[in-house]
């Protein structure tokens, strides 16, 4: 209550859109878990935003540039540079890092593609692929989203993918995590959707699967929520998920958040509305993931710091999703977040 009144107040001086700045201790210094934040390379040339993120976070996740769409190229080799160096800018600043994510039905890139449907020079690469990926940051890497949003957007059932047509449907799952812990016997290997929060059957469906994932023998380590939700989420829905996926036992990554205000339809547009709703999603968000048992909190990240950063501003240059302005101060949303950890 006293984070939304907070946010309101805030926001009633200024508008959402130019929400006041607060004065907040650093984010990693008020969580009893890791914080982090995903990062591109070329974002880590200013030196600002370097700044806040060594000072703000514990754990960075590559934004892009650890997926197939930029490691793999088009004759089948592939480039290591850019996550080199967000991997050496976490090493140097003694953050832990994230890989995302290995496979994705989202991203099959040409290499792929066209391998003959044989089914053996295709294993091959794919085995290929995880093993130079997650052994080439094996012992950096903290865990790995193996496998990102599997589940059909209904519920009904598990995506169709390059992956599953040449490999199996719950093969190539199975196959990518084994691959996985093969190449790196240490990392936490996740599997990662998004709208678990507001689709419960789709939330159903996810643990389905990852109890079928378990019962196969692939060493499932963590369920990834990424969390990509809007100001109108219903209240206590966040929660409830989160309860939910905990359900299980396994290590929860509440790993990719942000709260649009342009994707809110069910507020009217007053800016005091929709700031004060995202400021009790967060808030929701940063209690529900502090009332998880301390061992199956493995990260709260935030997909990205200072608005300007966020993917969302490519659909609406206006929204204002994150924790940041884009002078990298922390908005009257930071102090809802931190308002609801305990
Ligand atoms: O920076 C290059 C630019 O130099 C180049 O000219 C251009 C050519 O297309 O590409 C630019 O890179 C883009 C990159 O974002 C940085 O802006 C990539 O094309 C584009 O594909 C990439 O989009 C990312 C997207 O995943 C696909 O990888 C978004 O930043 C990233 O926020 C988004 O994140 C996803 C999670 O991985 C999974 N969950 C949903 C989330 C949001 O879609």
């Amino acid at each position: 209550m006293l984070a939304s009144a907070l946010a309101l107040a805030a926001c009633d001086r200024q508008g959402a859109a130019q929400a006041a700045a607060v004065d907040l201790p650093p984010l990693k210094s008020l969580a009893a878990f890791p914080v982090g934040t995903c990062v591109q390379a070329v974002q880590l040339d200013d030196p600002g935003f370097a700044a806040l993120v060594a000072a703000q976070v514990s754990q960075l996740t590559a934004e892009w540039e650890m997926k197939m769409e930029y490691i793999v190229q088009d004759d089948g080799s592939f480039r290591f540079d850019a996550p080199d160096r967000i991997a050496a800018f976490a090493r140097t600043h003694g953050l832990r890092f994230f890989g995302h994510t290995l496979v994705w039905y989202a991203q099959s890139p040409p290499a792929f593609e066209r391998l003959d449907a044989g089914r053996i020079a295709f294993d091959g690469a794919y085995r290929n692929y995880i093993h130079a990926v997650v052994g080439r940051y094996r012992g950096q890497a903290v865990g790995w989203d193996v496998v990102n949003e599997a589940v059909a957007e209904d519920g009904e059932g598990w995506r169709d993918s390059l992956w599953s047509q040449r490999l199996g449907r719950l093969e190539h799952m199975t196959l990518a995590f084994q691959h996985a812990r093969e190449a790196d016997p240490e990392a936490v290997l996740f599997l990662n959707d998004y709208n678990l929060e507001n689709l419960p059957k789709k939330r159903a469906t996810f643990l389905k699967l990852a109890e079928a994932l378990l019962k196969a023998g692939a060493p499932l380590g963590g369920l990834g929520t990424q969390t990509h939700v809007a100001a109108d989420l219903k209240a206590g829905e966040l929660a409830a998920a989160l309860k939910d996926l905990a359900s299980l036992g396994l290590p929860i990554h509440l790993s990719e958040m942000d709260v649009s205000l342009s994707r809110a339809e069910g507020l009217i547009r007053d800016p005091a509305k929709l700031a004060a709703g995202q400021a009790r999603v967060y808030a929701e968000a940063a209690e529900a993931f502090s009332s998880l048992p301390a061992q199956q909190r493995f990260a709260f990240t935030h997909w990205g710091l200072r608005d300007k950063d966020s993917w969302l501003k490519r659909e609406d240059a206006a929204d204002t999703p994150l924790l940041f302005d884009d002078a990298g101060r922390p908005k009257s949303a930071a102090a809802a977040w931190a308002g609801g950890l305990r």
